[in-house]
């Protein structure tokens, strides 16, 4: 299917640690006009930029722990306000907390609400070993993997030729915590939303191209 078919979309992507969220946001971002919306991305760059946010976040998350509410709230509301989010847009790693799909259910209102929430769903054990083989391009921003995706020259971009860096929580003890904090925080929206008839399932524990297609097919229907 082509990507050009779909019509506007308003899409949380929800999933653990792992589960290929990233992979398949920039895979449609790079096909056509969507926006990504991606709290770690944003956080991140904040952390590196050293803003007050990014000072306040940055132990949060290298620890595996969820930034609290209140901030990333505040940062999401601000990102929806600007008048490019008129067009489609994919949330990637928000919400994650009931506290913060309730502000988003009365951030959007009813005439703006959710068209889709996608569950990507895969086998803890598989998000274990897909976190501890990851490796982002520090200057595109492009997402590989040792085992299943491998640059053609170690530590180096195919696509940019950048250097790969190893995110801080991946490793091992923060990738522990943050699995446990995805069943105990996050994991209860998948009631949230499936009660609001908007949750798909999609199997992701799949190439990526098969995901990808799924993909597709549930942004192309209504929910
Ligand atoms: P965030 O950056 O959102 O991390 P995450 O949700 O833990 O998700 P990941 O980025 O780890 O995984 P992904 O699903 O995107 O997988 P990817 O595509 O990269 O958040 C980081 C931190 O920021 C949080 O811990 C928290 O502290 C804070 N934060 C962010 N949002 C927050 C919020 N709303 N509230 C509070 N705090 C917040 O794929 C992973 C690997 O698998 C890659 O190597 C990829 O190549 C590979 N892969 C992908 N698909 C496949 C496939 N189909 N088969 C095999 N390998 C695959």
């Amino acid at each position: 299917m082509s990507v050009t078919a779909l019509g506007r979309f308003r899409a949380v992507f929800l999933g653990a640690p792992g589960a290929g969220k990233g992979t398949q946001a920039k895979q449609l971002v790079g096909s056509q006009s969507v926006l990504h919306i991606s709290t770690g991305d944003m956080l991140r760059e904040h952390v590196g930029q050293d803003t007050e946010l990014g000072r306040k976040a940055k132990s949060y998350m290298d620890s595996g722990q969820l930034v609290p509410d209140d901030l990333i709230i505040a940062m999401v509301q601000d990102r929806l306000d600007r008048p490019d989010a008129d067009q489609s847009w994919i949330l990637d790693g928000f919400p994650r907390t009931v506290p913060q799909a309730m502000a988003l259910d009365s951030c959007l209102g009813e005439e703006r609400g959710l068209s889709h929430v996608l569950y990507f769903r895969v086998p803890s054990e598989k998000l274990v070993e897909r976190l501890a083989g990851r490796q982002t391009c520090s200057s595109c921003g492009a997402i590989w993997n040792r085992f299943s995706k491998p640059t053609q020259q170690e530590g180096v971009c195919d696509l940019c030729g950048g250097t790969l860096t190893q995110r801080e929580d991946d490793k091992p003890e923060a990738v522990t915590k943050r699995l446990e904090v995805y069943t105990a925080q996050t994991e209860p929206l998948l009631a949230h939303y499936r009660d609001q008839g908007v949750l798909v399932e999609i199997d992701a524990d799949r190439s990526s191209e098969l995901v990808f297609e799924e993909l597709l097919n549930a942004l192309s229907q209504d929910a």
